[in-house]
């Protein structure tokens, strides 16, 4: 075979060259990015890592409960300035309708009012009224939540015959005893209130209900007093108590047929 070679054959040669080489760089590209890599894993170092884009991943903090060297006073948890009045988590101070939920946070996270929060006057004694506007809206609040938290011991319609209350180890008292009625000697709306929040303790020291602060609000407390309040009068009520028109409508219709016995 001749030595010689043309001018065509070298320039085919060097391309082959070229890209052969291009060819075993891809090859190792990977291998050249793996290796430190691989080099890194479990290895353990003091050195901090390497970062190229720390996007504030590290910054100075403290952890809750920390000694600090900065303070004087050594701790990390600052402590609100003196005389600081808890204001809520919103900045809106308004008395315009739309800004009512802030102001209604406000007020439930200062508790301010004896009234509402604790169901006592300025003078201490329970309350003998209802301190929120009781409206449909309240009635329907406290029938939703009196059925679900007191209705299973108390019954639905707070007569003390709730599934859970019948088989107590003694009868339930019925609500529409006369002390639990306005002017009873348990019937004031601040004790009913407060029984809904913190349970009752009998005369004994013994705890003979639980509270269900942790389920209602102080604002759920008194929708469940208006509530029992409606139960009571409805207890109570007689056909005298309809207006006009219902109570003839009623006296004129016809009885009810007697249900049909058996059968299926
Ligand atoms: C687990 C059962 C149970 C549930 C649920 C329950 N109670 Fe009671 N409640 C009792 C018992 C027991 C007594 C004490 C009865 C007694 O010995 O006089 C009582 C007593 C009361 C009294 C009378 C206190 C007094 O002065 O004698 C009120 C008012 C009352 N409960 C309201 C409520 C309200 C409101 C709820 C719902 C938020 C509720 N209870 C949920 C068991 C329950």
């Amino acid at each position: 075979m001749s030595t010689s070679t043309w001018p065509g054959e070298r320039a085919t040669r060097r391309r082959k060259g070229a890209a052969r080489a291009l060819a075993c760089a891809a090859a190792m590209l990977p291998v050249a990015i793996a290796l430190p890599m691989a080099g890194c894993r479990g290895d353990r170092s003091d050195n901090p890592p390497r970062q190229f884009f720390p996007d504030m991943d590290d910054q100075p903090r403290w952890k809750a409960q920390d000694r600090s060297e900065f303070f004087a006073d050594g701790r990390t948890m600052r402590q609100p300035p003196q005389g600081a009045v808890a204001f809520g988590r919103s900045p809106v101070v308004s008395d315009e309708p739309w800004a009512s939920t802030y102001t209604l946070q406000r007020a439930q996270l200062l508790k301010a009012d004896d009234r509402v929060y604790r169901g006592v006057d300025e003078r201490g004694a329970l309350l003998t009224t209802i301190p929120v506007e009781v409206t449909p809206a309240l009635l329907d609040r406290g029938q939703n939540r009196f059925d679900i938290y007191c209705a299973a011991c108390h019954g639905i319609k707070g007569d003390g015959k709730g599934l859970v209350g019948q088989s107590w180890a003694y009868p339930l008292p019925s609500f529409h005893d006369d002390r639990f009625q306005p002017g009873g000697e348990s019937g004031a709306e601040g004790h009913i209130f407060d029984v809904a929040l913190n349970g009752f303790v009998g005369p004994t020291g013994r705890q003979l209900m639980p509270g269900y602060g942790h389920a209602l609000t102080e604002h759920d407390a008194w929708a469940v007093v208006a509530y029992i309040r409606a139960l009571q009068r409805a207890h109570r009520a007689g056909i005298q108590d309809l207006p006009e028109s219902e109570r003839t409508q009623l006296q004129g219709a016809p009885q009810p047929a007697p249900a049909a016995e058996g059968g299926s």
